[in-house]
């Protein structure tokens, strides 16, 4: 059947001409904004401690994709965060990627004299003297002291034997998550270690996605498996672990949103003021 065209208008159209729907104005995404970093840092530090602080934003964007394309089917995601939701990790990566940084900062300075008074400080959060502010130490800076993720599974580093600090960029996702700008006081300490984190997993799982060292883990993990040695990582000898969970006893929790004064060190001297 012939329809001419002007019917056919018509008939598509209707017959008045509408005027055309506006597309919606699509709102436009915002880059990540960069983290404040103070004028005591110099010129060098800056340089330094930008290019660890955007490491950081990699390592949380490879950690919120796998999130969001494999969900709870990831036995990764499973492994770490159990089978409760992945809103929260995925919502904890996000913030770090792209909250509003606020009055957030960095500095290199050294205003409660830790780095010189506290043998082997890589830095600390400045807690309730300033609770957005992060002090780096020199140490941190040092040649060797922090490795970039190009380095993972390289040189005998593993997820679960070398010390997760080893990557500065670990290291400030860490640090970051003890700013309650970024972490709206939820995210803590809930579970130590890699044992003490896949325990958590299975019998806390709706802690697990607030968890500083489950965040920690399993975005070093997905960065071992899909950046550096694809389809295979580097999980390293307490791999088996995952086979005999059940059976590790559960550590006890420690809640650190109630606790504003107190302070806990780590191996190599990070102090973290919850
Ligand atoms: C910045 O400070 C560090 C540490 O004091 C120093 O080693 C470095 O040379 C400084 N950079 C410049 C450009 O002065
Ligand atoms: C999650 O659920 C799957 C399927 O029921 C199960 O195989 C897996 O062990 C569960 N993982 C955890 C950490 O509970
Ligand atoms: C806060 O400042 C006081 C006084 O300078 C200092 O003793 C204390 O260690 C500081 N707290 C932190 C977390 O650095």
């Amino acid at each position: 059947m012939h329809i001419p065209t002007a019917l056919l208008s018509i008939l598509l159209h209707g017959a008045t001409q509408a005027s055309p729907i506006q597309p919606r104005q699509q709102p436009t995404p915002s880059p990540p904004s960069p983290f404040p970093i103070h004028f005591s840092c110099n010129i060098t530090l800056r340089h330094q401690l930008s290019s660890a602080l955007e490491e950081t934003v990699q390592l949380a964007q490879q950690a919120k994709s796998h999130l969001l394309l494999h969900g709870l089917e990831s036995p990764l995601v499973q492994k770490y965060f159990g089978n409760y939701s992945t809103a929260a990790p995925i919502g904890w990566y996000d913030r770090i990627i792209s909250a509003e940084r606020g009055d957030m900062l960095f500095r290199c300075d050294d205003p409660d004299q830790n780095c010189a008074t506290q043998d082997g400080w890589a830095g600390h959060w400045r807690g309730t003297n300033a609770t957005q502010e992060t002090v780096i130490c020199p140490l941190s800076f040092q040649p060797g002291k922090r490795r970039h993720l190009d380095a993972v599974c390289g040189w005998g580093h593993t997820v679960t034997e070398s010390p997760l600090n080893e990557f500065w960029a670990v290291d400030l996702l860490h640090r970051i998550l003890h700013v309650p700008r970024i972490s709206e006081d939820v995210v803590g300490h809930f579970a130590d270690g890699y044992e003490g984190v896949l325990e958590l997993a299975v019998t806390e799982p709706e802690k697990a996605g607030k968890d500083s060292e489950a965040l920690q883990l399993f975005a070093l993990e997905v960065w071992s498996v899909e950046v550096s040695v694809p389809g295979v990582g580097c999980l390293g000898g307490k791999a088996e672990v995952t086979q005999t969970v059940s059976t590790v006893p559960t550590p006890t929790p420690t809640p650190v949103a109630d606790a504003a004064e107190a302070c806990h060190t780590h191996a190599d001297g990070v102090m973290h003021c919850e």
